[in-house]
């Protein structure tokens, strides 16, 4: 973080939105938070009380014990409902058998080929006991760490599930991440057990995560057994001993596994994702808190009712697959579509195509998704019957107004709510949203905090900006589904979100309130990129890029991109006698893509004799983010130590 991305900040506050689009009367009404009264009440009656408040709102779970105390804060470690026992994975599937909803469906499952599969409650049940006895065979015990490196079918939802049951903590690995990402992964977290498939569908191609694994797991050696989904039917070599087919392994499990009474405090999950120093952080998730979180905000923001038929089209390997394709939703007994694929295969209306097909009443996507459906054109949406949404979300980076009236008038004919979802891998839980039948939104903000989370912004010393302002987003108290720490990193836990900014929770986004007190957050202030919605670290990209023997020193920064938000752009200085050429280009791409995942491959490599630099050595990244964008340099430049870098870093961009 430094003085000129807070500067930047304040730059990019100038956009102003005048519209205001106020929910319909008829939505209003049969909403579960009517009105911004009955919010504002929520919100005073959890600000005055919270502990009150949230023990009031952990009735939405079942558990098996009480909690005798609700929280307990030694900054920056937080317990929530402590005593407490519960089981996520009884609370997502088991609790529903004892009612009507045992037959409703819970999964609507289509794979990218156009197969398709539907699980039932009670079906859902019986495959996550079987699977959670095969787990227990293979040795793992509560405590143990599993992950789980699988395309989005539904045995990756069974898996996650079986772990929560014994009490096992599920590392979900993005599919579209390397082999040396996953090693990673599995190292740091110590993983004993991968559960992964013989690959995945994406776009027409078959994702190698077999191959994958068994490259990662040639360092990775806490790893004992692997567990294989036939999806694809390709042919992978099985190491004996090690590797075992899910569906030998499901054939003579017993349907019977009683969930584990879990304490509130038992840690459920890891998900890493990018900090701005180079080792990706394991955000480390536990039970109580983090359900109580995820499912009360799930119900409040997509105002679900049982009658909904409601997809996020987020992958299980981000944490929005996680709280709202996962915990949040099936918490709530709701029908949740799940969809292997890219939404641009077989053609650009795959996923109009489905929501007609299942009459998707709630949609939840990100922007990249939205500018490229405006950019593929409104006659493919418009060859679907759309009829059945009634409320469409967004999530993962910051909507453009434009992006924004497109969605609302494409997608929702002008009939569906907007909630522009704020928050993070760390927060576990949706923080600063619409409530869509109280909120009147504005294009581009995601408005207001919701009950029980108090949002502000300031400045560097923590001193609350003035409205209209840009400043530092922050959270001033602690939240049941924050991040309890990083795994196995208390320090880096402490030091990256407690002590930027004095006894708050630092977000790391830059925001503004406006003058009708709307937030609206305009991205990141350190050094991680948000490309397609996706945190990526420049350091870690810069790691990727000095490993190829041919590079010396490289600078990654983002780029204004219209479809994915931030491009990827990298400044690389070459070794003595290595000549720069386009071939030499392609081939660091694919170095970046092989060392971290496709998502990560640099959208632009620029070869440069030198990088500017300060007198104390630091890259003066705002000024690579100036040429990258092809803005004039503007604003401080006395501390650069070499005037001729920046003249030819210009040249290298004709
Ligand atoms: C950005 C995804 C503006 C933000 C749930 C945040 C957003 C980071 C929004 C977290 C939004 C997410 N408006 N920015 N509605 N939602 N962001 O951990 O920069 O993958 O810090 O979690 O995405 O990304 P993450």
């Amino acid at each position: 973080m430094s003085a000129a991305t807070a500067e930047s900040v304040m730059i990019e506050s100038v956009l102003r939105e005048k519209r205001v689009f106020a929910p319909a009367a008829e939505f209003s009404q049969r909403a579960h938070i009517k009105s911004m009264d009955e919010y504002r009440a929520l919100w005073q009656r959890a600000y005055d009380d919270p502990e009150g408040f949230w023990a009031e709102q952990a009735a939405i779970l079942d558990w098996f014990r009480r909690w005798d105390k609700v929280l307990e804060w030694n900054e920056p470690f937080a317990k929530w409902f402590i005593g407490g026992q519960l089981n996520a994975c009884y609370n997502c599937v088991d609790r529903h058998l004892a009612t009507w909803r045992r037959n409703k469906v819970a999964i609507l499952w289509e794979g990218e080929p156009g197969d398709t599969r539907v699980l039932r409650y009670l079906d859902l049940h019986r495959e996550v006991c079987r699977f959670a006895n095969v787990l227990k065979q293979l040795g793992l015990t509560k405590g143990d760490r599993v992950t789980i490196y699988m395309p989005l079918i539904p045995e990756a939802v069974v898996a996650m599930l079986a772990c929560a049951r014994i009490g096992v903590t599920h590392s979900v690995v993005f599919g579209g991440f390397s082999a040396e990402a996953l090693a990673d992964r599995n190292n740091d977290a110590k993983a004993r057990v991968v559960i992964t498939a013989d690959g995945g569908y994406r776009r027409g191609k078959i994702v190698p995560l077999k191959a994958n694994t068994d490259q990662a797991l040639q360092r990775s050696p806490t790893v004992e057994k692997v567990v294989v989904v036939r999806r694809t039917g390709e042919n992978v070599p099985m190491t004996s001993g090690r590797d075992f087919w899910w569906h030998e392994l499901i054939a003579n499990a017993s349907p019977d596994c009683p969930p584990e009474p879990l304490d509130s405090e038992h840690p459920l999950f890891i998900l890493y994702t990018s900090g701005s120093t180079g080792k990706p952080k394991g955000v480390l998730h536990t039970t109580g808190g983090y359900l109580v979180g995820a499912a009360l905000t799930h119900k409040w923001v997509f105002d679900i009712r049982d009658e909904d038929t409601y997809w996020c089209t987020a992958d299980i390997g981000w944490v929005t697959g996680h709280s709202y394709s996962v915990y949040g939703p099936l918490a709530n007994g709701t029908t949740v579509v799940l969809y292997e694929g890219a939404p641009n295969h077989p053609r650009e209306d795959r996923f109009w195509e489905i929501v007609e097909r299942y009459r998707v009443s709630v949609f939840y996507t990100a922007p990249t998704a939205i500018r490229s459906f405006m950019r593929w054109g409104e006659h493919w949406p418009k060859q679907h019957d759309l009829s059945s949404l009634r409320l469409l979300g967004s999530v993962g980076e910051p909507i453009n107004p434009e992006a924004w009236m497109w969605y609302y008038e494409v997608i929702g004919q002008k009939r569906c709510p907007i909630v522009d979802t704020w928050w993070q891998t760390e927060t576990g839980m949706i923080m600063i949203s619409p409530l869509p039948g109280a909120t009147p939104t504005k294009p581009g903000s995601c408005t207001f905090p919701l009950p029980g989370v108090v949002a502000e912004i300031v400045d560097k010393q923590g001193r609350p900006v003035p409205r209209g302002q840009g400043g530092y987003l922050v959270i001033k108290r602690p939240w049941p589904a924050m991040l309890r720490t990083l795994y196995g990193d208390d320090e880096r836990y402490r030091k990256q979100y407690w002590e930027q900014i004095p006894h708050v929770y630092f977000t790391a986004d830059g925001a503004r309130q406006d003058e009708d007190g709307y937030f609206w957050v305009m991205g990141r202030v350190d050094d991680v990129l948000n490309v397609a919605g996706h945190r990526l670290s420049t350091m870690e990209v810069e790691s990727a890029l000095v490993s190829h023997p041919k590079v010396t020193e490289a600078a990654a920064v983002g780029r204004p991109d219209p479809i994915k938000g931030e491009a990827l752009v990298c400044f690389v200085t070459l070794a003595a006698g290595v000549q720069p050429s386009e071939a030499l280009k392609q081939e660091l791409r694919e170095h970046v893509a092989k060392e971290i995942g496709p998502i990560a491959r640099p959208d632009d490599i620029r070869f440069t004799d030198a990088l500017p630099k300060t007198r104390s050595g630091k890259i003066m990244r705002r000024l690579l983010r100036d040429i990258a964008a092809g803005r004039e340099t503007v604003g401080d430049i006395t501390t650069l130590e070499d005037y001729s870098v920046l003249a030819r870093l210009r040249e290298e961009e004709e």
